[in-house]
């Protein structure tokens, strides 16, 4: 396969300072070299960058820094879709995540989403408590939720195209009052911890495919924030909560979506070096690229999946 990979120092979703240097430092880690070791053609995009727009909007902290850059890399995926390459997004906060599946969509409208996160990140201006766009992504990707918008200068490129329904939570623990509601208003495919201990990664990632995807016939984007694993596995993150997946559920999990051949967009973010010593950091950062390398065809059974294996 050819992937092509876009950085994303970007941290303006969230008021944490660090999540900006993931980036270069999972590269500085090795990712390129452990990617090119499973045969794939890897091309390196490098950063986006970007410069801010005029906007501003009530309890949407750096609105016009989030316009700007989301835009840059909604074209940047495009580009790199367009070149004949899956997407490999690191970030940056999770609100990269607005302009990862708006690429994703512009160039193949049929596209289901695999939100993996403690978070539902469902809050609109009107509901959050921080103010922070990065739990605010799927609220503005989703064309059930526009309603609930307020007209977003700056943010005129992006429409949300992708319906509730085409969207999966997977490993959620720490879901808002106001997202719960809409989690249940419009029956929002979810899978919290509970599922998880109770059916198993493996059926879980299942289930959801079946809801999202009943056809098999989608393009499959999985947007990965590394809180989804417990704080034990990837401590470097700037909302951890207690109670999450482990590697090896997060490994499990991305090789069943690779085993689809339909997994052509990954984004994996919030991993921020500036949170725990030099130890948490390091495996936080190698936590995120063995999820990454089973995004891409990692197997511990060995590099290829054995023929015959339909499991
Ligand atoms: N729900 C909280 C909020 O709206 C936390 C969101 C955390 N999001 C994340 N991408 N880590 O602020
Ligand atoms: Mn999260
Ligand atoms: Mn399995
Ligand atoms: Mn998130």
């Amino acid at each position: 396969g050819k992937v092509g990979l876009v950085g994303v120092p970007f941290e303006k979703g969230q008021k944490k300072s660090g999540v900006a240097q993931a980036p270069d430092m999972i590269r500085a880690a090795g990712l390129v070299n452990e990617l090119k070791s499973l045969g794939i053609d890897v091309k390196d995009f490098g950063n986006v960058e970007y410069e801010a727009l005029d906007a501003s909007v009530h309890n949407m902290t750096h609105l016009d820094h989030v316009a700007g850059c989301t835009e840059k890399l909604s074209q940047m995926v495009q580009r790199v879709f367009t070149e004949g390459r899956n997407v490999l997004t690191i970030g940056g906060d999770h609100s990269i995540g607005i302009g990862s599946i708006d690429g994703h969509v512009k160039t193949n409208r049929n596209v289901a989403i695999l939100w993996i996160d403690a978070h539902a990140d469902l809050n609109t201006n009107k509901t959050s408590e921080s103010g922070n766009v990065h739990g605010m992504p799927v609220a503005l990707l989703t064309s059930e939720l526009a309603d609930y918008w307020p007209y977003l200068p700056g943010m005129d490129w992006q429409q949300p195209m992708l319906s509730i329904r085409n969207v999966a939570y997977i490993g959620l623990r720490s879901v808002d009052r106001y997202e719960r509601l809409v989690i249940e208003k419009f029956g929002i495919t979810a899978f919290g911890m509970e599922d998880v201990e109770r059916y198993g990664i493996h059926d879980v990632i299942h289930m959801a495919l079946r809801k999202i995807d009943p056809d098999n016939n989608k393009s499959l984007h999985v947007s990965f924030d590394i809180d989804a694993l417990d704080p034990l596995e990837a401590p470097s993150t700037g909302t951890p909560v207690r109670g999450g997946l482990s590697l090896r559920e997060g490994i499990h999990a991305m090789e069943e979506l690779f085993r689809t051949h339909r997994l052509n967009a990954l984004d994996l973010v919030e991993v921020n070096p500036k949170i725990g010593d030099k130890y948490c950091v390091d495996l936080t950062i190698s936590a995120a690229i063995h999820i990454i390398q089973a995004g891409f065809g990692y197997t511990r059974r060995g590099l290829k999946v054995p023929d015959g294996v339909t499991d």
